[in-house]
Formats: C-alpha cells, sequence, structure tokens
C-alpha cells in the first residue's frame, strides 16, 4: 500500500512535516508512505493552464495521485485558511476525478492553543468539492504542537500518538474498502 503524504509547508524544519514523519512511523510494515516534492513547482492555476498534456509539474502532481491508494495531507494554518500553496496543488485536481473516493486522512498543525481548527475549517470544504473518501478518524486537528512534539519530531504526548495510530488504523480500513 502506497500513502502520498502532501505537506502544505514548505518550511524546512516544518512541524507539518515532521508530523508526516510521525505517521510514517506508525505505519505497517506493509505501507509505504513517500512525501510528495513537487508542491513548489506547480505553476499558479489558471483554466487556460490545464492543458492536454499537463505541464511537467503537473503532471507529477496527477502521476503521485494516481499511484497513491491513499493520500494524507497535513497543513499549517496561515491566516486562519490553508496556504496557498496547498489550495493551489488541490485547485489542479479539480478537472481530473484522481481524488474521487480516494481514501484522505487531514490533518493541521499549530504551535498555537487554537490554531489549526480554521485551516481544517478551510480544507475539509475542498476536499469535499474533491469527493475524497475521508478515512475513519481521519481528521486531525494538533494544536499547542510544540508542547506535543520534540524539536525532533518524536510525539511526546500520548493522546497525540493515540490519536496518530487510530489515524493510521482509519486509513488502512479506508484502503481496504476501496
Ligand atoms: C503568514 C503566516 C500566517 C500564520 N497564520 C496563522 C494562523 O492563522 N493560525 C495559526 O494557528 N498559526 C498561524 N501561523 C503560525 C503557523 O501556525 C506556524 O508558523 C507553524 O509553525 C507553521 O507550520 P510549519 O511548522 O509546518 O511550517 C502563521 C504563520 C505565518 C508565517
Amino acid at each position: 500500500m502506497t500513502i502520498l503524504a502532501i505537506s502544505g509547508s514548505l518550511r524546512v524544519g516544518s512541524t507539518n512535516t515532521l508530523l508526516i514523519q510521525a505517521v510514517a512511523d506508525r505505519l505497517p510494515d506493509t505501507a509505504r508512505l513517500t512525501l510528495f516534492d513537487g508542491l513548489d513547482a506547480l505553476p499558479h492555476f489558471s483554466p487556460e493552464r490545464d492543458t492536454d498534456p499537463p505541464l511537467t509539474p503537473v503532471a507529477h502532481l496527477r502521476e503521485s495521485i494516481e499511484q497513491a491508494d491513499a493520500v494524507l495531507i497535513c497543513t499549517p494554518e496561515y491566516a486562519f485558511g490553508i496556504p496557498g500553496v496547498l489550495k493551489n496543488a488541490l485547485d489542479w485536481l479539480v478537472s481530473t476525478t484522481l481524488m474521487t473516493h480516494k481514501p484522505v486522512a487531514a490533518l493541521s498543525a499549530s504551535p498555537s492553543y487554537a490554531g489549526g481548527e480554521r485551516a481544517m475549517a478551510s480544507l475539509l470544504p475542498t476536499l469535499q468539492a474533491l469527493d475524497v473518501t475521508l478515512a475513519e478518524g481521519g481528521v486531525l486537528v494538533v494544536s499547542s504542537v510544540r508542547s506535543k512534539m520534540a524539536p525532533d519530531g518524536t510525539i511526546t504526548d500520548e493522546a497525540t500518538d493515540a490519536d496518530l495510530r487510530s489515524l493510521v488504523q482509519g486509513v488502512l480500513r479506508a484502503v481496504k474498502a476501496t
């Protein structure tokens, strides 16, 4: 089973990218997680740029999604929403059916106490527009993330560890059900 992970943060040392690694660490041997490396290379979406064949960075995104059994999105909250780079990537998928019924988990980590909730509130309608299948237990907001994670990404909070394990189980079940 292959899982494609997309971090909404381009930042070196991103807590959201570290959280993706924490998910990877909790996967069984039968599953493999790959971090999508092309977010920064995507052009700004515009319908007339949505050509056939697609531009190379767009083709890379679409092929990566197509080859994955499930997609995991982990995003920071920027100005009460999701980062533009992530929304841009999701917009490039709207004209395809690649995300239709694709098992998806959505996470958001923020250093602030109430952070992440608004990013999630912004992400979920976009995922709904793409008609994904959200894995059971697959929506997770990790607020105050720096108190739950060591600088190297090790999860130090028991509840978050349990939430991540149940998210993994939900993704595995959702993939089996497809
Ligand atoms: C432009 C900008 C806007 C931000 N807006 C929010 C926000 O609305 N809510 C929030 O909880 N954190 C906000 N933050 C703080 C981010 O949550 C914090 O930088 C976080 O560490 C980013 O995730 P990362 O570690 O994965 O890069 C913002 C940060 C930046 C740079």
